[in-house]
């Protein structure tokens, strides 16, 4: 049946936020919402968590297999190659970041699109440099976040560690201390859960910048400016909002209440694809429990764990469960991260997830061009300025 592309507004279905349209095939990583299950490759998110690194899981995401030790070093050695930006970016970080000027989000587009003005290969539109394109972004997103943490904090940016693994030189190079085993660990699993996760928004945006045949650093840009909304990326920030507006755990049950019946979105909840509890939830409330121990911070805990509880009770039944964002916050900011350091840092991770898709979206290219309902006025005449 021919589709109808000029109608009254409304008059043609379609589903709206493209619920269900199937945009592609890929071997990456498979939802199974109404299980909540997450895989990548084939592999439960829960091994990947417990037993992987962001390195290896990079490797998986880009290469479809787990590597050998020698070549799971040979990826190593080459982010870490990578790790240092140009010094015109690190620049741009201290002038705009410096008295929490700029937003930490929109601080990380303009840097990794800078990054691309002072990179020679760049526009070179072979696969061997789309390749080394996506080690090289991915390793640097996390020099950016960590510059921006180190100067809106008022302290000299810390070159990186060679000798330290991406998760654990991403919090040296923030806190300017080798990071106790615990919290390296606790970073791999943030930066391990977060890499990929299906056709996302911003995954989506990154192969449809791809798809253009448009460079790596353009495809990655059009990623994070998708993630940095609050209904995709941007929502682990504002349940630490929540957190802070609620106050306590004895204030949590009337806030929500009152919250639901005046039909707010709760942050941190809901999901397109999970009618079920998000895995990634599950684990990083598990690790959530040890870091408030150790910080101290278990109120932020009990007060998620009372919203959780609340919410699971009252919205369950609708399909509407913790997310990934929900337990990712208290994890973060009891490490000390500032809340609207979370998104950057979802970002530091899903970049892994965009330029193995961007890499896939090359092996069988198509332009993505879909299709408006045409609602608007039927053909008029033009009329000139002085006749309106
Ligand atoms: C993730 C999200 C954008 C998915 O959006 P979606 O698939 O378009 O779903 P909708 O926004 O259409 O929601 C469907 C229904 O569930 C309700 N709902 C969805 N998320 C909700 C939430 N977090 N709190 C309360 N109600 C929610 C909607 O109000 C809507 O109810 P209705 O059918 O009675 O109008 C949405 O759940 C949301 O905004 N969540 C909060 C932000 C968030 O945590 N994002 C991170 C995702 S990992």
């Amino acid at each position: 049946m021919a589709v109808k592309l000029v109608a009254k507004p409304g008059e043609v279905e379609f589903p709206k936020g493209m619920e269900g349209v199937i945009a592609s095939e890929s071997k990456k990583s498979y939802v199974n919402g109404l299980e909540g299950k997450l895989y990548y490759e084939g592999i439960k998110i829960e091994d990947l968590a417990e037993n992987s690194t962001f390195e290896e899981t990079f490797f998986l995401l880009l290469y479809d297999r787990l590597p050998t030790a020698d070549e799971l070093e040979i990826l190593r050695r080459r982010m870490v190659q990578y790790r240092t930006l140009p010094t015109e970016v690190y620049n741009l970080i201290e002038t705009v970041s410096a008295g929490y000027l700029a937003q930490p989000m929109a601080v990380m587009r303009t840097a990794v699109s800078m990054t691309a003005l002072f990179d020679e290969a760049a526009e070179e539109e072979t696969e061997l440099a789309y390749e080394r394109e996506a080690i090289k972004i991915t390793s640097r997103m996390a020099t950016i976040v960590a510059a921006i943490d180190r100067v809106r904090r008022g302290l000299p940016i810390l070159q990186p560690r060679a000798d330290l693994s991406h998760a654990a030189n991403f919090l040296y190079m923030m806190t300017g201390e080798e990071p106790d085993p615990f919290y390296a660990k606790v970073m791999d699993v943030i930066l391990i859960t977060h890499a990929d996760h299906g056709c996302n928004a911003s995954t989506f945006t990154s192969i449809v910048v791809a798809s253009t045949l448009a460079d790596m650093y353009s495809a990655v840009v059009g990623g994070i400016s998708s993630l940095k909304g609050q209904l995709h990326g941007g929502a682990n920030q504002r349940v630490m909002r929540m957190l802070d507006e609620i106050g306590s755990v004895e204030n949590a049950i009337p806030w929500l209440e009152d919250a639901v019946a005046k039909r707010k979105k709760i942050m941190g909840f809901g999901h397109r694809v999970y009618k079920a509890m998000d895995p990634r939830a599950i684990i990083l409330h598990e690790y959530a429990k040890e870091v408030t121990k150790r910080a101290g911070t278990e109120r932020y805990l009990e007060m998620a764990e009372v919203i959780e509880k609340f919410m699971i009770e009252k919205l369950g039944r609708k399909g509407i469960w913790p997310n990934v964002d929900f337990f990712s916050g208290v994890v973060m900011s009891s490490m000390g991260i500032d809340s609207d350091l979370f998104t950057p840092i979802f970002a530091v991770s899903r970049v892994a997830g965009w330029t193995s898709h961007i890499l896939e979206q090359h092996t069988d290219n198509r332009i993505y061009r879909p299709r408006f309902v045409y609602v608007g006025p039927a053909t008029q005449e033009y009329v000139p300025m002085d006749k309106r």
